[in-house]
Formats: C-alpha cells, sequence, structure tokens
C-alpha cells in the first residue's frame, strides 16, 4: 500500500518567534496528511534541552511517529550530548518499517563539528550490524544530517564507507540536510540529496528564499519511480 510521509531538516529553533513560526509549519504538514516525519537534524541551534523540548512537543501535535536523527547543532556549545539523548531517546542511528518500506535513520554527526567530519565508528558499526539484517528487496529510505554524495560540500571524509555499506539494499533515497540548498545525485540507483533549510532565522546558503518540507509519496507498483517528492513552500 502506497502511503506519504515528510521529511524536513535545519529547523535551527532558538526562540519564541521560531516557536510560532514552526507551530504554522506544523499546521501545513498537518494538512498533508503524512503517515510519517522525518526530522533531518539541526532541530535547534544551540543545543538547548527546553528548545529540543519545544520542537518535540510541536512535532508530538501531529499524531503520527515523528522520527529524528541530530545535527550538530543539536550538541550543546561544550558538545554535550545529554539533552537529544533525553529529548529524543533511542533518535542516533536505527531502523524502522512502515508498511513494506524500509527506513534506516542514521546518526553522521561527528559531536558539534560542522566541516571536516568523519562518520563516526558508532554510525559504521550500526550499518554493519543493521544492513545485513534488512531485506535487500524492500524500497529503502536512509535519513541523515550530513550529505553523503561525493563532491556535495561538508560531506563527512568518510562517507564512500556508509555508500558502500548501503549498496546491498534497494536503495531509493539518501534524505540529507546541513548544507541548507538543495543538491541531488544518482548513485546506483538512489537520490542522494539535501534540501534547503526549514528555519525562520538560518538561511539558505545559495541565496535560495524558500523555506519549508518535502512531501513524498511511495509507489509500491512496477513503476521504476518509487518515490515521488515535492516541496512545500512555508
Ligand atoms: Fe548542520
Amino acid at each position: 500500500m502506497s502511503f506519504r510521509f515528510v521529511s524536513l531538516n535545519d529547523l535551527h529553533f532558538r526562540d519564541a518567534e521560531c516557536e510560532r513560526w514552526l507551530s504554522q509549519v506544523v499546521d501545513r504538514i498537518a494538512a498533508v496528511d503524512p503517515a510519517l516525519c522525518l526530522l533531518g537534524g539541526d532541530l535547534v541551534d544551540r543545543g538547548a534541552k527546553e528548545d529540543l523540548q519545544a520542537v518535540s512537543a510541536l512535532f508530538s501535535r501531529l499524531g503520527v511517529p515523528v522520527r529524528a536523527v541530530p545535527g550538530n547543532h543539536d550538541y550543546g556549545p561544550a558538545g554535550e550530548a545529554e539533552p537529544w539523548d533525553e529529548v529524543f531517546p533511542g533518535s542516533r542511528s536505527y531502523a524502522f518499517e512502515h508498511e513494506s518500506w524500509q527506513f534506516l535513520g542514521l546518526d553522521t554527526t561527528c559531536g558539534p563539528e560542522w566541516d571536516g567530519t568523519e562518520v563516526q565508528p558508532e554510525a559504521i558499526s550500526f550499518l554493519r550490524g543493521t544492513v545485513p539484517q534488512l531485506d535487500p528487496r524492500r524500497p529503502t529510505v536512509v535519513f541523515t544530517h550530513f550529505p553523503l554524495a561525493p563532491g556535495v560540500p561538508m560531506t563527512p571524509f568518510n562517507a564512500h564507507r556508509v555508500r558502500a555499506l548501503l549498496q546491498e539494499l534497494d536503495l531509493q533515497a539518501v534524505l540529507s540536510g546541513h548544507y541548507h540548498a538543495v543538491t541531488e545525485h544518482r548513485i546506483d540507483g538512489a537520490i542522494y540529496s539535501t534540501s534547503r533549510c526549514c528555519s525562520l532565522q538560518a538561511a539558505n546558503h545559495d541565496g535560495d528564499p524558500d523555506k519549508g518540507f518535502l512531501v513524498f509519496e511511495t509507489n509500491d507498483g512496477k513503476a521504476d519511480l518509487r518515490l515521488r517528492r515535492h516541496f512545500e513552500r512555508c
């Protein structure tokens, strides 16, 4: 059965003004009636626990599963990871299913570092242990914070190891943020993309004024295009 899900990244929540704006974004997402919502990191700007709690509360209004992975801004100024792990428990690297699809949330952060990073051994070990247990015939989506395609700015230097570990899956898309701009690469049949930010106060790095979220429709038929998507401007 086909279904709809949404994906957004780089919310950079920091104050009451962001809360009002993001509340409207959540209403817009609800209007799309998704079965699932993916949050691709940098939910907050300064890693503050109260900001993470505010974002969590806003998205809980959707009443559907909201799955998140951390970004570099979700760590505290001294690299504190506890607020993220307390507010979004179990939200680093993990797998889940929806209908006939498989999803992998992947923590590609290297603490609060933003460039020149390395996907950490925990995430690599997770993939080594988990990918062989997944069904290689089922369509699969990865969502993560850092870009993973070669040549995209701020792609971790060992992203090729991640791509190699995903190769045996029926990978449809790898959805990333962090770069705050649209990039798309097709690698072994999968789309590796980065998207615009969904933030009131942060900017897109290419001057694109649009902020918003992606809406995906799955297709379980034999069509080549298993995943249709469009961008909703907020
Ligand atoms: Fe980021």
